[in-house]
């Protein structure tokens, strides 16, 4: 039976059968070496050219070999290797499967390739160890995320992803319908509305590890088209139970899966947003006590945020372009409540009760308490300039207001983003399997792409000019 490349050190003198990729090999004439790599680790495979194939074998064949586990003459062992003490002393070779030359190499960490050619062939991409890393290190996460909640009584739901426009200030994508021609849906920016319905529900505490669509520019930090989110909502809770069980959260799953960083200061601070404004130039300040530290996680809370911000032309997604404030964080955040009374005097004043988790410089999640209250929530989109389209647009949300909403708030911190500051990634795409390049093209697969004129006149649509 074929065991993991990472056991043998477990396994010296036992005969052991192992499958994987070449992943180096020097040819000595009298004897072949390969370093044989699985999802687990490297090993040093010894093959003797009387064994069939020995000779024929590149890098990247898939090969299965089975032969004796050693420990190394102490003068060839390599400390700095998970099997560097021991090698396989091949018996049978069977090649499994050939490899044209890759167009990279993949035992280098790869930042030094062009990105084209990294998409181009993620899937070859993928296989440097630390990319592995990276793929492990979101699986983790997310299992650590979803034993923790359900463990504090949440659940986990689905929402739509074929749904209607949500306003979290970025454009949507668009789907086109065919059933009603001329209608389209658009893929969620998040599951906001949902899972404020899942409160008014009854569900009480409600996570998913929610994908989330926005059609923006992206950044070093910021994915184009689609990135994750770990999406929470919790009924009758204060802003600190929310903000209390993020933290113990994100404490715990780091102590779990990266043993090897330090949390600089715990609790983690918090900064009003007009401290971190005055002392740092940003609301999301980089608090790392040495930035050259790369096992330094330095967590910040920003709250007290202003509940608006001036509109600027980048805001007409949220209103009709004509009112003078935009939401800082989304139109649902509930004011505080000592400042209800300025909305209607002074609603630049007005603090809100959103809540910034901040990583070393990084906002790393956002959230909020929301409005629970009907006239709260027309009032803010009064102030936001919505005409009476736009409200009406919302009218389903606005019913299931008058219908015994509990108080409720959340957060969603970015699992993408998360991963990428922790790990110190020089970008997020690092973390995801299959991102989009900046010019939205997706990976392996070079969508968006010309379609069949059958479904365009299915859909009802005509395209007026190519680009
Ligand atoms: P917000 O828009 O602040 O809030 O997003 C929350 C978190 O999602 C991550 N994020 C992204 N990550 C990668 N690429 C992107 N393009 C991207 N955009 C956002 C960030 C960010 O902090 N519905 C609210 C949450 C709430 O109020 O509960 C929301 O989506 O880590």
């Amino acid at each position: 039976m074929r065991i993991n490349i990472g056991d043998i050190s477990g396994k010296v003198g036992e005969q052991v059968e192992l499958k994987g990729w070449v992943h180096a090999r020097r040819d000595h004439g009298k004897l072949v070496f390969i370093d044989l790599r699985d999802r687990s680790g490297l090993a040093q495979i010894v093959l003797t050219p009387q064994i069939e194939g020995a000779s024929d074998l590149r890098l990247e064949y898939v090969v299965g070999i089975t032969g004796k586990v050693k420990e190394r003459p102490a003068s060839m062992v390599n400390k700095d290797q998970l099997n560097g003490a021991y090698e396989v002393e091949a018996s049978t070779l069977q090649i499994l499967n050939k490899s044209e030359p890759v167009p990279f190499p993949i035992d280098t960490d790869g930042y030094e390739q062009s990105d084209d050619l990294r998409m181009k062939y993620r899937y070859l991409d993928l296989r440097r160890e630390r990319m592995q890393r990276n793929l492990k290190a979101k699986h983790e996460a997310s299992q650590f995320i979803r034993n923790y909640l359900t463990e504090k009584g949440f659940w986990e739901v689905e929402t739509p992803i074929l749904t209607k426009s949500t306003p979290e200030g970025a454009r949507d994508f668009l789907v086109p319908s065919r059933l009603q021609k001329g209608k389209f849906y658009a893929l969620p920016q998040s599951p906001q509305q949902y899972k404020q319905m899942l409160m008014i529900a009854g569900v009480e505490r409600y996570f998913q590890i929610a994908r989330c669509f926005r059609d923006e520019d992206p950044r070093t930090d910021r994915a184009y088209g689609e990135f994750t989110q770990l999406d929470l909502e919790m009924s009758f809770a204060t802003q600190e139970d929310i903000m209390q069980l993020a933290e113990d959260l994100f404490t715990k799953l780091t102590h779990a899966i990266f043993p090897e960083k330090k949390i600089s200061q715990t609790p983690w601070p918090r900064l009003s947003h007009k401290d971190a404004m005055e002392k740092y130039g940003t609301d999301k300040p980089d608090l790392r006590k040495d930035k050259n530290d790369p096992n330094e996680l330095a967590f910040a809370w920003t709250v007290d945020f202003p509940l608006f911000t001036e509109q600027t032309a980048d805001d007409f997604f949220h209103g009709s372009g004509s009112a003078k404030f935009a939401p800082s964080h989304h139109m649902f955040t509930a004011p505080h409540p000592d400042d209800v009374a300025l909305l209607d005097t002074d609603p630049m004043k007005v603090r809100g009760l959103q809540h910034d988790m901040v990583l070393n410089g990084y906002e790393v999640g956002g959230g909020s308490v929301r409005i629970h209250q009907r006239e709260v929530q027309e009032k803010i989109f009064d102030l936001i300039g919505f005409s009476a389209e736009q409200k009406k647009q919302f009218d389903y949300f606005l019913s299931a207001f008058t219908y015994g909403v509990p108080p409720h708030g959340g957060i969603a911190p970015g699992l993408d983003r998360f991963l990428f500051a922790i790990l110190g990634e020089k970008s997020i795409r690092e973390i995801i399997a299959f991102p989009a390049t900046s010019g939205g093209q997706t990976a392996v697969m070079t969508a968006p792409s010309e379609v069949d004129p059958k479904q365009l006149k299915e859909l009802g649509i005509e395209i007026s000019k190519k680009e």
